[in-house]
């Protein structure tokens, strides 16, 4: 991790401008290179190498995480995601991200940092893992105590690109490999306990590889526990069809499952503790009104809380 920058001397020299644009319809409208103030576009200073398809969909949520911190009321207020968002010369104008898509994503990222600090709270020797870690600064958010370890885990070259990017810390970990391959858990030590997260990466994964790489963790790790934001059938119908997430639409490999209990049956150790429907959350009171009153809506009874955004978390 070597020459990693550090935030007060590189990337956060710069305040986070706290601005956003609507469109007619209360949106926000991501321009093409960072925000465009006056009509002009920035001059971007770092590119990195071409990420195939499925690499490339962390600058979606990387991308929500920023313009959630450019709002008035921040849900998760990740200043350093918007410092890399500043910084890279990536053509942010595909994405068609609408406010209800950044809130929710900042919203699922708060909840998992949530489950991880309190873990790590409990446990200060553990390890915690970040499966498809992408270009998520939660390693900063979170901020593990010294004594904890903590495991990026996603493609090599995105790897490489986090190295670049996100600030090294002498218990951060990072570990570029495919997460269906056999091999990569020999990086991760076995005999501690541990709290995986595991934000927007499951749709991608189909069911067997996501069973297979689950009983790979609990047969290597002692005990822990494991929270992912969960896809429903209709979310994933979602996910193939909104115009939000038509850059990642054809990528979509799981077919959801509705229950919070089907994960039990793919392995005896794995004991559901808590489903949290993200559309009754404290967060929801600070949305912007039609986001608050569409989640106000879905919170009256739990099928329709379910065509929302869930964390599933999970003890083993
Ligand atoms: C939508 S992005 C989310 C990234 C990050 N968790 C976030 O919230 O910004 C999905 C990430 O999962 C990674 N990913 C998908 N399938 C993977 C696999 N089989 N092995 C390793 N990483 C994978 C992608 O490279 C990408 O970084």
């Amino acid at each position: 991790m070597g020459t990693r920058p550090h935030w007060r001397d590189g990337l956060l020299r710069e305040p986070p401008v706290r601005a956003r644009q609507h469109t007619a319809k209360g949106s926000y409208r991501v321009t093409v290179h960072g925000e465009a103030r006056a009509g002009s576009t920035r001059a971007m200073r770092l590119a990195l190498p071409a990420f195939t398809p499925l690499e490339d969909s962390l600058f979606l949520t990387l991308c929500a995480r920023a313009l959630d911190n450019r709002s008035p009321h921040p849900v998760l207020a990740d200043a350093a995601a918007d410092a890399i968002v500043r910084e890279l010369d990536y053509d942010y104008g595909q994405f068609h991200l609408n406010t209800n898509l950044i809130v929710t994503v900042a919203q699922r990222a708060k909840k998992l940092d949530e489950v991880a600090s309190r873990f790590l709270d409990r446990h200060r020797h553990a390890i915690g893992l970040d499966l498809g870690a992408g270009l998520d600064t939660r390693i900063v958010r979170i901020a593990p105590p010294s004594t904890a370890d903590w495991y990026d885990i996603d493609f090599p070259a995105v790897i490489s690109a986090r190295e670049r990017l996100i600030p090294g810390a002498p218990n951060a970990h990072s570990v570029g490999a495919d997460l269906t391959g056999a091999d990569w858990l020999e990086a991760v030590p076995a005999d501690r306990p541990a709290v995986i997260v595991a934000d927007g990466l499951t749709a991608f994964l189909t069911l067997d590889e996501m069973v297979s790489v689950l009983n790979r963790l609990i047969s290597h790790l002692p005990s822990g526990e494991i929270a992912f934001n969960s896809y429903t059938r209709f979310a994933i119908w979602a996910a193939k069809h909104s115009h939000g997430t038509r850059s990642v639409a054809d990528l979509v490999r799981s077919p959801g499952f509705d229950d919070p209990r089907v994960p039990e049956g793919w392995n005896p150790k794995l004991k559901l503790v808590r489903e949290i429907l993200l559309c009754r959350e404290p967060e929801v009171a600070e949305f912007p009104t039609t986001v608050r009153l569409y989640n106000r809506l879905l919170a009256l009874n739990t099928a329709l809380s379910r065509k929302g955004t869930i964390v599933l978390h999970y003890r083993f």
